[in-house]
């Protein structure tokens, strides 16, 4: 399975290799956005590579994705935000939700760490509620696979916002959640997408591994080829 991955800035590399209409890009499978794109920005990617589109929404561009819902209720905006709609514009919205997709369970949460009265941030209980809810939802796919004697699901996770201790910084805006590392510690994925941290230093690691997880800052774009366990990330332009 190979994932066109993108998040928080738009990627000249990208770009110059679909203005090169060649068929680069014919070999990726799905495309991945973890936040902080515009929504015309990933309309041109999947306008591009025509292929399925799942995303989790940033701090930013919020409105764009959920500003037409509920504009002036405020309390039903904060339920939805809780789980997102499945489908908007052609792209399916992965936060606090869970989806298979092949022999994986994807799973999505979106928003960062509360550092100010914006649109989709939140307090680490807010964001352990959501992520205690799609620990469990994945419990029970695995139940299910396992007393219909199906072959166990490993579990790929796109975040916006990183995970505690790794790749994330000490001001609030960019923590990590700590909740992202106990679900970590318990449910094992094979592989955790973030955005949100932009590393200034692009020689800096944006590759970790936390216990059996590979931790990938995808920022701008990556290429990410998983095949049973084995996950290589890699660079647009090395297509
Ligand atoms: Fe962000």
């Amino acid at each position: 399975m190979r994932i066109l991955a993108v998040s928080d800035v738009e990627d000249n590399n990208l770009e110059n290799v679909i203005s090169l209409k060649n068929d680069r890009l014919a070999s990726v499978d799905y495309i991945f956005s973890c936040g902080d794109l515009s929504r015309k920005y990933l309309e041109y990617i999947t306008d591009s590579v025509k292929k399925s589109l799942y995303f989790v929404s940033g701090n930013h561009y919020v409105l764009q994705f959920y500003g037409d819902k509920f504009k002036s209720f405020k309390m039903l905006r904060k339920l939805y935000y809780g789980k997102g709609m499945r489908f908007r514009f052609g792209g399916i919205d992965m936060h606090g939700r869970v989806e298979i997709l092949e022999n994986y369970i994807i799973a999505g949460f979106g928003g960062a760490m509360r550092y100010n009265p914006g649109n989709f941030q939140f307090e680490e209980f807010e964001m352990e509620r959501i992520v205690k809810r799609t620990a469990s939802a994945i419990k029970w796919i695995r139940f299910r696979d396992f007393i219909n004697f199906r072959k166990k699901k490993e579990i790929i996770v796109m975040s916006h916002a990183p995970v505690a201790g790794v790749h994330d910084k000490k001001d609030r805006c960019h923590q990590g959640f700590k909740c992202f590392r106990k679900f970590i510690r318990k449910m094992k994925p094979i592989l955790w997408m973030h955005g949100h941290v932009h590393f200034e230093d692009q020689k800096k690691e944006q590759n970790s591994i936390l216990g059996k997880t590979l931790i990938a800052n995808v920022y701008s774009s990556k290429i990410i080829d998983i095949a049973g366990y084995k996950i290589n990330v890699d660079n647009v332009h090395s297509l």
